[in-house]
């Protein structure tokens, strides 16, 4: 048989997902990907509960999985391991998935891989074109903001990360201050586009340090009591386009740094973005842009890869199962699980 064939399980938040993915010699190959998005039984709430994400995903884990199987045309014989998230992430929800995926394994005797959500996100680009290791990674999401050198699966270290919030937050932050509703990043990347932010001045956070860290509550603050005083939509429109016009420097600017310090380390130069806020068209262009100055290739999974999905979660399994890397079947899900 070609290649390693992998189903892979994520309920770390509010999307219930289940993926096919061939890992071979060409490259990765998606043969199914099931995403089933709570965001309707959260939106009341503006933010995800806990409490319902975890029941909903109880509900939905089983026939998410077999449309998964269903669409991939295959049988459970046709697999070569279950790669499930094991963390971090609201872990009545993690429990869901990694259980559901120990009972497949054990069942059908095959390996169980526990798989790190945001090694997840770092492969994800992966999946849509051919990459080789190593490649300084930007991971933008809901609940993280970090810079990763990644040499390879689960062997990655840290330049930078965020020390307060994170991107994703900070724009689901200041949209719901805005009157968006839930997630707020798409819903603000709507409403900049018909705004002009020129005369809204934003805190720039760390500015002149060293370091590759981040830093979005000022800026949270500040936009929050800023949308407090627009009176029309354009206001709102005009701060939307200063507020994510700030992200994405913010963003540019550590990466930058952590740019010139790979450089001097590395001579395969690729520049990498993941994550939910990776699906930002203005922070993919600022970032392409900066990659493009310092001589670096850059590289973006495709739209549908860059919020939570499972075909991540399959592809990293699939590269640990190829390394030998596979979980106990006791394996404990981790509210907490830093890279
Ligand atoms: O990766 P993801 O789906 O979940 C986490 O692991 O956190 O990221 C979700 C985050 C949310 O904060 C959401 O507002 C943000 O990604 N996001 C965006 C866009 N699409 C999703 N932020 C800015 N612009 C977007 N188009
Ligand atoms: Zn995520």
């Amino acid at each position: 048989r070609d290649g390693l064939t992998v189903l892979g399980l994520e309920t770390s938040c509010d999307e219930t997902a289940a993926s096919v993915v061939r890992l071979a010699a060409a490259g990765a190959q998606v043969l199914s990907s099931v995403i089933h998005s709570q965001i309707d039984d959260h939106a009341a709430y503006g933010g995800v509960v806990p409490e319902i994400a975890a029941r909903s995903h109880v509900e939905m884990i089983d026939g998410v999985t077999r449309r998964a199987m269903s669409e991939a045309g295959l049988n459970w014989s046709g697999l070569d391991g279950v790669a499930a998230t094991a963390g971090p992430g609201l872990v009545g929800g993690v429990m869901v998935g990694l259980s559901y995926g120990k009972a497949a394994a054990l069942a059908r005797g095959l390996p169980l891989i526990a798989v790190n959500h945001l090694e997840g996100h770092a492969v994800s680009a992966r999946l849509g074109a051919e990459t080789t290791y190593p490649f300084l990674l930007l991971l933008v999401s809901g609940g993280h903001c970090q810079l990763l050198e990644v040499r390879g699966i689960g062997d990655m270290s840290r330049l930078g990360t965020t020390i307060d919030d994170a991107a994703g937050e900070a724009f689901d932050k200041i949209a719901k201050a805005l009157g968006l509703g839930y997630p707020g990043g798409p819903a603000l990347e709507k409403l900049a586009a018909s705004g002009d932010g020129s005369r809204f001045e934003l805190p720039r956070a760390l500015l002149g340090r060293k370091d590759c860290d981040f830093s979005f509550s000022g800026l949270k603050t500040a936009a929050s009591r800023l949308a407090q005083t627009c009176e029309t939509e354009q206001d709102r429109a005009d701060l939307a386009d200063a507020v994510q016009k700030a992200i994405a420097r913010q963003l540019a600017e550590r990466s930058e740094r952590a740019m010139k310090d790979y450089a001097e380390q590395h001579e395969h130069r690729l520049f990498v973005v993941a994550g939910g806020v990776a699906a930002n068209k203005t922070i993919r262009r600022t970032l392409e842009d900066l990659a493009t100055k310092h001589g670096f290739a850059f590289l973006a999974p495709p739209m549908a890869y860059c919020t939570d999905n499972a075909a991540m979660i399959a592809l990293a399994g699939a590269e640990r199962l190829e390394k030998g890397l596979v979980s106990d079947i006791d394996v404990a899900a981790r509210p907490r699980w830093p890279l």
